[in-house]
């Protein structure tokens, strides 16, 4: 096995880049790694419009060191009330690639998040018209679900029916979690397609319970059986098309994780590339790391594959114990571990 790998300049699907000091301290770790991303539109206040997206870019650009050569790509959170028209002219003027569909309560700052999927159907069947992705948060927000049971009871109530209503709509489903989000998304239409986290490829839900409560092993959706990270694991490196890489990057201060309420998310942006890098060369498929992380999506997004390569070489990243951001300090993924590789 060679001591090296190079491949084609990796892009982020779904990552959550925050605001203020956080994203400052936080996109430099992702736009070192990956060419563009596709950026979460869950701040507080959301940005739910055309204006606020293109002041928010503005300020993810003028966080990051002058000549780093990455792209933010918009998403426009929906709500109950979204408006078609900008909609449509954000996606037509490039300034939104998708948007972002959160059950209302289903996860942080989703409290404006859509309450019954019919209210933005006129949405939908204007994204289907032009062919703007939707991103999907798929979990039900039912508190008669058992959370581990979240996502495959949306699959069901929500998006397979959602699939029928508008075949050729573009669909994500966000950071896949489950045997059974994998069934759906591989039986489903080519305009069906899922992102895959670091965490959720190496951590089952025992994680958090490790010796005590460990909260930053917290996200949603919430990491699941052993069983179900390996039916992630296969769809991952199996080569299909339909599958690939969204890192689901989700920094939250340190206290608010250590907390006793605290906030869901896994900062993984730091060492997302080694971390994918082991999960693929433990499932012996080194060689299809680079289709999943630079090439799927781009081809379901519509959009160019980046030029350019990056080099994963053999050898010891020490990931750090904790990052500062401003004021504050976040936890990184597999914080102060050993990762078997580097990235040049
Ligand atoms: O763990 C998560 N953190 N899941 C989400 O869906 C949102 C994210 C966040 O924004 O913190
Ligand atoms: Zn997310």
């Amino acid at each position: 096995m060679s001591d090296s790998l190079t491949i084609r300049r990796p892009d982020d699907w779904h990552v959550h880049l925050r605001d203020g000091e956080m994203l400052t301290g936080v996109a430099v770790y992702t736009a070192r790694q990956f060419a563009r991303a596709i950026v979460m539109p869950n701040l507080s206040p959301p940005v739910t419009n055309l204006p606020a997206a293109q002041a928010y870019r503005k300020r993810i650009m003028a966080a990051l060191p002058k000549r780093i050569d990455f792209t933010p790509l918009m998403t426009c959170y929906l709500t109950d009330g979204a408006d078609s028209a900008d909609l449509a002219r954000g996606f037509e003027e490039g300034v939104f690639t998708a948007a972002k569909l959160y059950p209302a309560h289903a996860t942080t700052n989703s409290a404006q998040g859509v309450t019954d999927v019919e209210k933005i159907f006129p949405a939908l069947r204007r994204m289907e018209q032009i062919g703007m992705v939707l991103c999907v948060h798929g979990e039900v927000t039912d508190p008669d679900i058992d959370i581990f049971d979240r996502e495959a009871v949306f699959i069901d109530r929500v998006l397979d029916p959602l699939t029928r209503e508008f075949p050729q709509l573009k669909i994500v489903l966000e950071h896949i979690t489950t045997e059974q989000a994998v069934e759906f998304v591989l039986s489903a239409p080519d305009t069906v397609a899922a992102t895959v986290t670091p965490h959720h490829l190496m951590i089952d839900r025992n994680a958090m319970f490790d010796g005590g409560i460990r909260p930053h092993a917290y996200c949603l959706p919430v990491a699941k059986r052993e069983r179900h990270k390996q039916a992630v694991r296969q769809a991952a490196v199996s080569g299909s098309p339909k599958f690939f890489l969204g890192t689901d990057s989700a920094p939250h201060a340190r206290g608010e994780k250590e907390s006793a309420c605290g906030c869901a998310g896994i900062f993984n942006a730091p060492h997302a590339l080694e971390c994918y890098a082991e999960v693929f060369e433990e499932e012996g498929a080194l060689d299809r790391l680079e289709s999943f992380a630079s090439e799927h999506g781009p081809r379901f997004y519509g959009l160019p594959l980046n030029e350019g390569t990056v080099t994963l070489r053999r050898g010891q990243t020490k990931v750090r114990k904790q990052i500062a951001a401003g004021e504050e300090r976040v936890v990184p993924f597999r914080a102060g571990e050993s990762l078997g590789w580097v990235v040049e």
